[in-house]
């Protein structure tokens, strides 16, 4: 399931986050690549050595865990191994997967891969991120302060960008919920189980629902 999510960011927490990186200093994206993406990989980065590096990481996190479509669409364990990256003038990032593995020796996993775009789509030309899926691929340029939330499975890249500067923080989930068509489930189930609370109140079938979400959570999350 791909989702997005529109102003997960406010025009402040967005303004205060592009100020800072105006200001900030980029380091090759190279750097925090596996091995194979490093190929492919040509765009900057703050570098999580930064002094404003972990203040901005901060206010994502916590625009992430307000989110309330965010937290039921992604059931989020983690929110992990967030960067900060600007593509101008011919940079691009090619077609690759993401590593399952990141956050060195703590073995953080990545279940969903997110961008959250930082600056407005006229401000630059190409740019779009593109995910595949089998038989076709969809491109991607949103609105400042918007997300896009998608299953780290897939192969996917970024278009280079041929005008303009592109700015983006990007960043994986640990999921409670491990596997995507169970995350899907319980996300239907969820949402039926609102609806119906809000048509009718607390009634014997919203109760048996909230028994089945509940029941199924235990089984399912790690
Ligand atoms: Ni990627």
């Amino acid at each position: 399931m791909i989702f997005k999510i529109p102003d997960l960011l406010t025009p402040e927490e967005l303004a205060q986050i592009t100020d800072q990186l105006a200001l900030s200093e980029f380091i090759d994206g190279k750097l925090t690549a596996g091995w194979h993406a490093k190929l492919v990989k040509n765009n900057q980065q703050l570098s999580r050595q930064d002094s404003t590096y972990d203040a901005l990481k901060g206010l994502l996190q916590k625009a992430l865990e307000r989110n309330p479509l965010f937290q039921v669409a992604a059931r989020p364990k983690i929110v992990h191994s967030v960067l900060f990256s600007r593509y101008t003038d011919g940079m691009a990032y090619g077609r690759h997967t993401d590593n399952a593995l990141m956050g060195g020796s703590s073995f953080l996993r990545s279940d969903l891969s997110f961008t959250v775009f930082l600056n407005p789509p006229g401000a630059y030309e190409g740019g779009d991120l593109v995910i595949e899926s089998a038989d076709s691929e969809t491109a991607y340029k949103l609105e400042a302060g918007t997300a896009i939330i998608y299953p780290s499975t897939t192969l996917h890249r970024v278009d280079p960008v041929t005008s303009g500067e592109r700015l983006v923080a990007v960043g994986w989930v640990q999921s409670l919920v491990r596997d995507a068509s169970q995350r899907e489930l319980l996300f239907d189930l969820e949402t039926v189980r609102r609806s119906l609370f809000a048509q009718g109140g607390k009634t014997d079938e919203f109760d048996l629902l909230s028994k089945s979400v509940a029941n199924l959570l235990r089984q399912w999350v790690e």
